[in-house]
């Protein structure tokens, strides 16, 4: 098996950002990579004060992080930063054109020897490799949001990707202090976030039937089932964009009615209202909000 190195990661978003850090904190020498400067920057100023925060909790020696921030680099050049990967993992937007073509300049820019992962919530691998020449090397590694906090990792092989890009997923993973779990078979949304969907989806068929409020959907998830968080909470947290985005897409490959993206969803994604990260998604997170709703 080839020996990860360096990893890269194409993506400085929610996701990637903390893939990075993630590597970077197991050892790799880590690039983060964006085309857009100030999401780089908000990265690494993100991640200074998580990583400060690790260091006060003692999560981490202040030594530990000092190292961790010597192997991490940022870069808006795809093409300087992948070419001493061994590993990249992409974390760009979920839209199947734009994952498309950032492989298609991984293949012309990364070495022959490159595993390429891809972070898609939905989508499979296979969807993807076939713009490049090496499908056997092609993968998907799903981490959670926030996979500095969330201890699970998807690894998904299509019929072509090999036993040994496989393994290295597998192993990188283990190197990075997460927990992989191996699906031999492709298929759409994985297994988290099939039974996720499944959960979201009666939650908003319920809601929008008006069979109970959003916030009592989420109590009674919390308080019968035991779940840590209820559906629109979480919604808030990933981003109702993200939702969207998996709803149209996983629509876009089953043509089933059943699974056209909710109204109530497009609506607030269309008023900006994108959950914590806008301060208004669900609920409402401005300090001024007396009231949650
Ligand atoms: N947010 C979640 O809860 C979650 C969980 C698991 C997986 N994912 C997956 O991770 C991926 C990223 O999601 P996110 O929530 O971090 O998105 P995000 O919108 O927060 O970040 C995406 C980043 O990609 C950058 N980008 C866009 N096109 C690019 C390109 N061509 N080259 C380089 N950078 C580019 C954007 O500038 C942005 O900074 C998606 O595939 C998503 O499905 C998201």
């Amino acid at each position: 098996m080839n020996e990860v190195k360096q990893v890269t990661v194409i993506g400085s978003g929610s996701m990637g950002h903390q893939i990075g850090m993630l590597c970077a904190l197991g050892g790799y020498e880590t690039v983060i990579q964006d085309i857009n400067e100030q999401a780089l920057c908000e990265a690494e100023s993100k991640l200074h004060t998580i990583m400060d925060r690790w260091v006060s909790k003692e999560k981490i020696s202040a030594d530990d992080k000092m190292k961790a921030f010597h192997l991490l680099r940022f870069s808006n050049d795809l093409e300087e930063a992948v070419q001493q990967a061994d590993l990249v993992i992409e974390a760009v937007t979920e839209k199947l054109d734009v994952k498309r073509e950032v492989f298609r300049r991984l293949e012309a820019y990364a070495p022959a020897h490159t595993v390429f992962a891809t972070n898609s919530s939905t989508i499979v691998n296979s969807l993807i490799a076939d713009v490049t020449k090496r499908p056997d090397k092609v993968v998907n590694m799903h981490f959670f949001f926030p996979p500095l906090v969330m201890d699970c990792v998807e690894v998904v092989k299509s019929e072509a990707t090999s036993d040994e890009t496989a393994a290295l997923a597998m192993e990188v993973c283990r190197v990075i202090n997460r927990t992989a779990i191996l699906l031999t078979k492709e298929i759409s949304g994985f297994v988290a976030n099939r039974l996720l969907g499944a959960l979201q989806k009666e939650a908003m068929s319920l809601y929008e039937q008006g069979i109970a409020d959003f916030k009592d959907i989420d109590l009674i998830c919390k308080k019968a089932l035991n779940h840590p968080i209820g559906p629109f909470e979480l919604m808030d947290l990933s981003g109702l964009d993200v939702a969207k985005f998996v709803m149209e897409q996983r629509y876009q490959e089953t043509g089933d009615p059943e699974d056209r993206p909710f109204q109530s969803v497009l609506e607030k994604v269309d008023k900006g209202e994108l959950g914590r990260k806008t301060g208004k998604g669900w609920y409402d997170y401005s300090k001024a909000a007396v009231t949650k709703g």
